[in-house]
């Protein structure tokens, strides 16, 4: 079969998001490129989780715009999937909720079998596919969400903190699944505030501050000599969100 055309890069060309009267996205211009795993970075409020969801088109910006190698969102929309930090599972089993993210997907189902089968294995789920799949645990769910999305191939993956309610065990069988996916060819945007967390998967990062995105950079100099002074004083971590200091 022949590969699809690609969809990156995406561009956000001075995004700004009005939420009840608040600027909660400040004119945000970035580009992102395919192969860089890119790691959306800032302390809590400022503004990660709502940056993903206009890249991923499930809210429109109050200005500015967001375009995939030229396109709006919504002719793109097949070739993404977002896993959040609570994924909704259907009353099904493990097997029937990839079942039918691939059916959603228009996928065949005589090639259904194979590619659920191969997904379950990589994510250690193999021994609970006909286990329902709202019983089990919440690191086990976390990793039917990236078995799900790996399953429909897509170009694009967002992740919004996908290891926050984890121990660190599960937390590194996320990340390994994570980098797994990224090897794969697909392209992964993915917020987290857990710094060790991003030194792991960065190639790049992007660091937000209520609102606004104060750089871009390669992780290797992100972590060693950000360019911002919020950028240093969040990674000594004296940077507060929207508080002053109390103590
Ligand atoms: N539906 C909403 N209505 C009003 N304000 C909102 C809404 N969603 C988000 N906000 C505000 O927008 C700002 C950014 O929210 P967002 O959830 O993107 O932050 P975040 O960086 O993901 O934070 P966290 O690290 O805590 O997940 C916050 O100040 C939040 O209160
Ligand atoms: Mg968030």
């Amino acid at each position: 079969m022949m590969k699809p055309p690609s969809i990156l890069p995406l561009r956000l060309d001075r995004v700004v998001l009005d939420i009840g009267g608040k600027r909660v996205i400040k004119d945000v211009s970035a580009t992102l490129t395919a192969a860089p795993c890119s790691i959306v970075l800032g302390p809590n409020g400022a503004g990660k989780t709502l940056l993903l969801k206009l890249c991923h088109g499930l809210i429109a910006p109050t200005a500015g715009s967001v375009t995939w190698a030229g396109a709006p969102c919504g002719n793109v929309q097949h070739a993404q999937a977002m896993v959040f930090q609570q994924p909704v599972m259907l009353r099904r089993s493990v097997a029937a909720n990839i079942a039918y993210a691939l059916t959603v997907r228009g996928r065949p189902r005589a090639e259904q079998r194979a590619r659920i089968d191969d997904v379950l294995a990589r994510t250690g789920l193999r021994r609970f596919a006909e286990s329902p799949a709202r019983r089990l645990s919440v690191g086990e769910k976390q990793r039917l969400a990236l078995a799900r999305a790996w399953a429909i191939e897509p170009q694009v993956l967002f992740l919004d903190e996908p290891t926050a309610s984890l121990d660190p065990a599960g937390t590194r069988q996320v990340e390994e699944i994570i980098l797994a996916i990224h090897r794969g060819g697909t392209k992964v945007i993915m917020t987290t505030h857990d710094l060790q967390q991003a030194r792991r998967l960065a190639d790049e990062v992007m660091f937000l501050h209520r609102g606004r995105l104060y750089e871009q950079t390669p992780a290797a100099a992100f972590f060693t000599a950000p360019r911002t002074p919020e950028a240093q004083r969040f990674l000594e971590g004296t940077l507060f969100p929207n508080i002053r200091r109390v103590v």
